[in-house]
């Protein structure tokens, strides 16, 4: 722009408020963009929760101890870091989210190990959820019960991975001393 047309230019935005060299974005583009609404899984209902690399508390990551090839990073929400009641048992709303990866292989094959000594973490396979509530997890027979806990699988993209969740629910069933999880004693922030 020449410095009369420039001068030009603000003369007239002076007046017209309306002397842009960008085009005028539309209307629509200002509007506040609505929240995703969550995925729930169609058996159980329970939501991937949309923000929980936000909110929850990322209370521990390692490498999976039954999957010799998978790493595991757990998030819990708020509720659950208040940890373990008398009963060993974690309030009613408590969410658990478990990112699943693939551990990194090398040419051949083997699973690759840092200096560390601990697996590296390649493409996010699975997105696990468990969720307890008052009225979460009843009907099921022995060996497939987990008090009020129930679960859901999403893609890493958020879409509804696997419609069965028994083989979820015979895994964690056993834990009944720890709630049905794995990781209880890592949950308080105590
Ligand atoms: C064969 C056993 C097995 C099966 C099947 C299984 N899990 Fe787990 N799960 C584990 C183990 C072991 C852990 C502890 C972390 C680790 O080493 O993977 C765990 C941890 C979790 C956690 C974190 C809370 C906790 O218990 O520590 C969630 C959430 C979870 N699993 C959800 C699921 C869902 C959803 C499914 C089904 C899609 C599932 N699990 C199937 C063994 C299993």
């Amino acid at each position: 722009m020449n410095p009369k047309t420039a001068f030009l230019c603000v003369a007239v935005a002076l007046v017209f408020n309306n002397c842009r060299t960008e085009p005028r974005r539309g209307p629509a583009a200002s509007l506040p963009v609505a929240a995703p609404a969550a995925v729930t899984h169609p058996e159980t209902g329970i939501a991937l929760p949309p923000n929980y690399r936000e909110t929850f508390t990322n209370y521990l990551s390692l490498d999976r101890v039954q999957n010799h090839d998978q790493i595991i990073r757990l998030f819990a929400n708020d509720i659950a870091m208040q940890g373990p009641n008398e009963r060993n048992e974690l309030p009613f709303g408590s969410v658990i989210v478990a990112e699943v990866y693939k551990a990194r292989v090398d040419g051949e094959g083997d699973i690759e190990v840092s200096s560390l000594g601990r697996r590296i973490r390649g493409p996010m396979a699975l997105l696990a959820v468990m969720e307890r509530g008052e009225h979460l997890g009843k009907g099921y027979r022995e060996g497939l019960r987990n008090g009020h806990w129930d679960f859901a699988a999403f893609t890493p993209g958020g879409e509804i991975a696997g419609k069965d969740l028994n083989s979820c629910r015979a895994c964690h069933s056993p834990l009944q001393a720890t709630d049905h999880l794995f990781s209880l004693d890592h949950l308080s922030r105590k």
